[in-house]
């Protein structure tokens, strides 16, 4: 199964939405994670760094906290500017094979990596925060969702309350995960901020969270 996290606008919450559903995932089926951002947001959130090397998309993963990883590479660009959306999406397809789940973590922005990973995708994920600007890209988001006949789920992020979103395509999961410091703690140590939350905190809250996360959008 292909689950696709995507949202053209900025800093919303894609990477910390995927590297956690991941690691979570990855505790109970093989789980992989790739990395189509070419800014490789992910890949350090794992601890890696952005390969140098200029690779096939899916060319080279590494298994990190039970996650099969695929870092952000050089080759990333290329398909971006050149690369045609059918094979991109055949060759996401062909990767996802080997796997239970697929997570893809997308960049900001509309496109050929991005369209490629929403077409490809079983279930889409699409974090929003309370901010206007961002209810209007999930609005922008939604038409093209429609049009590729796709659903999403609109997980909120950085806020207490679930936002209320109910589009045509993206509609919202009462999952709120609210603002904490551990997400950029984490970042910073290269580990998953749920991984973190287990060794650092006494009563984790944001684990369960994305456990619940998890079940509702694989089932
Ligand atoms: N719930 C949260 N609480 C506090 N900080 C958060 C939370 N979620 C994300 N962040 C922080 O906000 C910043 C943006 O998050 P993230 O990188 O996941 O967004 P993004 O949508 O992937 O951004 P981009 O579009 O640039 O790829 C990061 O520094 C991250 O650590
Ligand atoms: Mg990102």
């Amino acid at each position: 199964m292909i689950i696709t996290v995507i949202n053209q606008k900025g800093g919303v919450g894609k990477t910390t939405t995927s590297v956690n559903l991941a690691y979570t995932l990855a505790k109970t089926k093989n789980t992989a994670l790739i990395d189509l951002d070419p800014e490789g947001g992910a890949t350090v959130s794992f601890g890696i760094k952005r390969e140098k090397k200029d690779y096939p998309l899916g060319g080279k993963s590494v298994n990190i906290f039970n996650v099969e990883m695929f870092p952000a590479h050089i080759g990333l660009l290329k398909v971006e500017l050149n690369g045609d959306i059918e094979s991109t999406v055949s060759t996401l397809r062909k990767i996802a094979e080997s796997f239970d789940y697929l997570v893809i973590d997308t960049p900001p922005n509309l496109g050929t990596l991005s369209v490629s990973a929403m077409m490809a995708a079983d279930k889409i994920v699409t974090p929003i925060t309370p901010q206007p600007l961002v209810l209007e890209a999930a609005k922008n988001l939604d038409s093209r969702l429609v049009s590729l006949n796709k659903k999403a789920f609109a997980v909120t992020n950085m806020s207490k309350k679930a936002v209320n979103v109910d589009y045509s395509a993206v509609k919202s999961i009462d999952i709120a995960i609210p603002q904490s410091k551990l997400f950029s703690e984490a970042t910073r140590l290269g580990v998953p901020a749920i991984r973190y939350e287990e060794f650092r905190v006494k009563k984790p809250k944001l684990g369960s969270l994305y456990e619940k996360l998890a079940k509702m959008v694989i089932e």
